[in-house]
């Protein structure tokens, strides 16, 4: 697109709003965060146990302008001294996507600024790199990537230059969703991975011998429904009707609820199946984690995602001793934000990639 803002600033105006956060934020250079905002909609969606993607595209609307402020003034950056404007093209839900994009268009146009689409899941791998590089480890390629959220599950090959190869993915839930799915079953409300992991050093991770997925063809690939199919069935052979009903109640009087709080309403024999759970869901991520990172000869691994924030997967992946650096970004980073955004556009500002008016969001958008 033609821009005249050509100035010789590498400051980006990230923004993000593929699902239930509303975010922008200000990244100089891919690796310095100046502002990093994030308008969480849990307290919308945390009553349903899952995203409504017609609540969640109004609340974009709500949110998005005080939160483009925000970013900047936190930034302390005019308008001016932007070099160009990320905005995330997918994957998501459209009606969500097309918040942000919109915006994003509208801010481009009137400040007279390129425009740069990042897809979602670029952005998951970037929020590692970019704090590696903070910490002063920059990431060694070939990389193998683990990226684990509530929508995606995916490995790939990152090579020098940024360029990806996609080595497997999930075939039915994503790693989060499987979190979700089994939080609400069992009364934990939405979202369901900070719950499970708080009280999953409670219980015993033997407990409940789950099977771990063996895939025919693709063997990089993930399955976490049997795993979700395996919990359903436990729980109806038992009777668990009065703890979740209990477990309900203080939701509602407690949106949010301590470890204490849940540990209050959850028997041990609970506490074991969370804790089986968790490790079967680590076992099935690091397992194939390994397994492609020694296929590609890895000289790093990235944990990026929602699910990357999970005590037990950082404490089992240093365990594990991989023999290369495992590198997670910071929980606030993991999560959806639009710092991440901002990063990954930054090789494409060098690269003048940008985009005209016409991008259109992609539900199902790529990224190999
Ligand atoms: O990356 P993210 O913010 O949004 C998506 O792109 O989906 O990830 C959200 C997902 C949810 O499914 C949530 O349950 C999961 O990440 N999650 C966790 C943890 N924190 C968030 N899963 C496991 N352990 C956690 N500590
Ligand atoms: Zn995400």
């Amino acid at each position: 697109m033609g821009s005249e803002a050509q100035n010789n600033s590498s400051r980006i105006l990230g923004i993000e709003s593929s699902c239930d956060e509303t975010a922008a934020a200000v990244v100089e250079d891919g690796e310095r965060v100046l502002s990093s905002v994030v308008a969480s909609q849990l307290d919308t969606h945390g009553r349903y146990g899952g995203v409504v993607p017609e609540l969640a595209s109004r609340e974009h609307l709500r949110a998005i302008v005080p939160v483009v402020r925000e970013a900047l003034e936190r930034a302390g950056c005019a308008h001016r001294e932007l070099a160009a404007i990320a905005v995330t093209s997918g994957p998501g839900l459209v009606g969500s996507l097309l918040v942000g994009m919109t915006y994003a268009k509208a801010l481009c146009f009137a400040w007279r600024l390129p425009l740069i689409a990042v897809n979602h899941i670029e952005g998951h791998i970037h929020a590692v790199r970019m704090e590696a590089a903070q910490r002063g480890e920059p990431v060694e390629y070939p990389a193998l990537a683990l990226v684990a959220s509530g929508g995606h599950t995916h490995l790939f090959e990152v090579r020098e230059g940024l360029t990806y190869r996609l080595l497997g993915k999930t075939r039915d839930d994503a790693a989060g969703e499987a979190y979700d799915k089994v939080a609400k079953l069992l009364g934990f409300g939405y979202p369901g991975g900070p719950v499970i992991d708080a009280l999953a050093p409670y219980g015993n991770p033997d407990a409940v011998p789950f099977t771990l997925a063996r895939m025919k063809g693709n063997a990089l690939d993930f399955s976490f429904s049997g795993l979700k199919t395996a919990v359903l069935r436990w729980v109806r052979e038992r009777d668990l009707e009065f703890e979740i009903q209990a477990r309900r109640k203080l939701i509602r009087s407690h949106p949010r609820p301590t470890a204490d709080q849940w540990l209050a309403v959850t028997p041990q024999t609970t506490l074991d199946l969370l804790a089986s759970f968790q490790h079967t869901v680590i076992q099935e991520l690091l397992r194939r984690a390994a397994a492609s990172a020694s296929q590609i000869g890895a000289r790093s691994i990235l944990v990026g995602g929602g699910v990357a924030c999970n005590q037990g997967l950082r404490k089992a992946a240093a365990q594990m001793r991989l023999g290369v650096p495992v590198l997670f970004a910071t929980p606030a980073l993991s999560t959806d934000n639009a710092a991440m955004i901002a990063a990954a556009a930054f090789p494409k500002l060098v690269r003048k990639e940008f985009s005209d008016f016409t991008l259109r969001a992609s539900a199902g958008l790529k990224l190999a």
